[in-house]
């Protein structure tokens, strides 16, 4: 009988792959660490009976109306480079890898907070540029992190992972989401405030919500504007969350003190004033990135394609509307 065959846009983790080859055939749409094009995709997608993609891969409506696949399994965490509403309206399922990525990328998100606050970036570059001449009592003075306000904006799992490290820091923690999170409340007392709030009253704020048409462009000149000019932004979620020219402009005029990027608007591109900043890291896009993480998510995206090899529902549906709602 001929088996399942899986299209993996791009190379992933062995596990993923073996987990895989019990119930598939798979073929790889490539091994270079680029995105697929366009011609690329849509050859993919005629051999194919499922999908497992990445996040840099686009799967637009009009290529599921060419190639109704049966999952789309997406090994990310989010998925807006999926035309989910498209995928519902045709009943193809679409899944995620929620949870195992979470302190993997809460981890990073701190880093990138005390890395920011502390200038070891710039300090790294200092050294090896010769131009380290002995310690010097005034000479990349940064932030302190204990004792100071962390301001999360969405309170989800990684919200509130990113949330108990600033605990562990010695930080007051204070966050904005659609939704009030009282576990979090109770377990570090974090207090809820409203966006603007978090903006003005925050010492490092930090973004955590997916890429919606709501959260385009949520952090602007607005929002910038009404941060303290020691305070530093963090965003490892999407980079349209932020309007990155506004970014830049708060970095340029000392508006804001420093911010962690490990997304861009653009990405890959980065707009270009930044790369000149002193003040931003740029990280290339990767929180989740450690060997035990990507493993998981390789293996959590190939669990949810056997589901549907199975006749099972996908454990990581984000659209569990396809089975009617009730269905569990
Ligand atoms: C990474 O950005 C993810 O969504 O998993």
């Amino acid at each position: 009988m001929k088996r399942f065959n899986v299209f993996v846009t791009r190379e992933i983790p062995k596990p993923g792959l073996d987990l895989l080859s019990t119930k598939c055939d798979y073929f790889i749409g490539t091994c270079e660490n680029r995105p697929l094009s366009r011609r690329e995709m849509l050859d993919g997608l005629k051999k194919a009976d499922g999908v497992l993609s990445l996040l840099t891969e686009k799967v637009t409506r009009s290529m599921m109306e060419e190639h109704p696949v049966k999952i789309l399994a997406n090994c990310a965490v989010g998925y807006d480079n999926i035309d989910v509403a498209a995928a519902t309206e045709m009943g193809i399922p679409v899944t995620n890898t929620p949870g195992v990525l979470t302190e993997t990328t809460a981890d990073f998100a701190f880093c990138l907070l005390l890395a920011s606050a502390r200038r070891v970036v710039e300090g790294d570059k200092l050294t090896r540029t010769g131009k380290f001449k002995g310690w010097g009592m005034m000479m990349l003075l940064g932030n302190d992190v204990h004792g100071k306000t962390l301001g999360l904006i969405g309170m989800g799992r990684i919200g509130a992972a990113v949330a108990r490290r600033g605990k562990g820091f010695g930080m007051r923690v204070i966050y904005a989401d659609v939704s009030r999170n009282p576990d979090i409340e109770r377990e570090l007392g974090a207090q809820f405030a409203s966006m603007d709030d978090v903006f003005r009253n925050a010492d490092f704020i930090s973004l955590h919500v997916p890429l919606t048409d709501r959260t385009r462009h949520l952090v602007g000149a607005r929002e910038l504007a009404m941060m303290k000019p020691t305070a530093h932004l963090i965003n490892t979620s999407r980079g349209p969350v932020v309007d990155e020219r506004a970014l830049f402009e708060a970095l340029r005029d000392g508006a804001i003190a420093g911010a962690g990027l490990d997304v861009y608007e653009g990405e890959p591109e980065v707009t270009p004033g930044l790369l000149s900043l002193d003040n931003v890291i740029l990280a290339p896009h990767i929180a989740s990135a450690s060997v035990e993480t990507r493993a998981l998510m390789a293996t959590t995206a190939a669990a949810n394609i056997i589901a549907v090899v199975d006749g099972r529902r996908p454990p990581n549906l984000v659209n569990p509307e396809i089975y009617g709602r009730s269905a569990h």
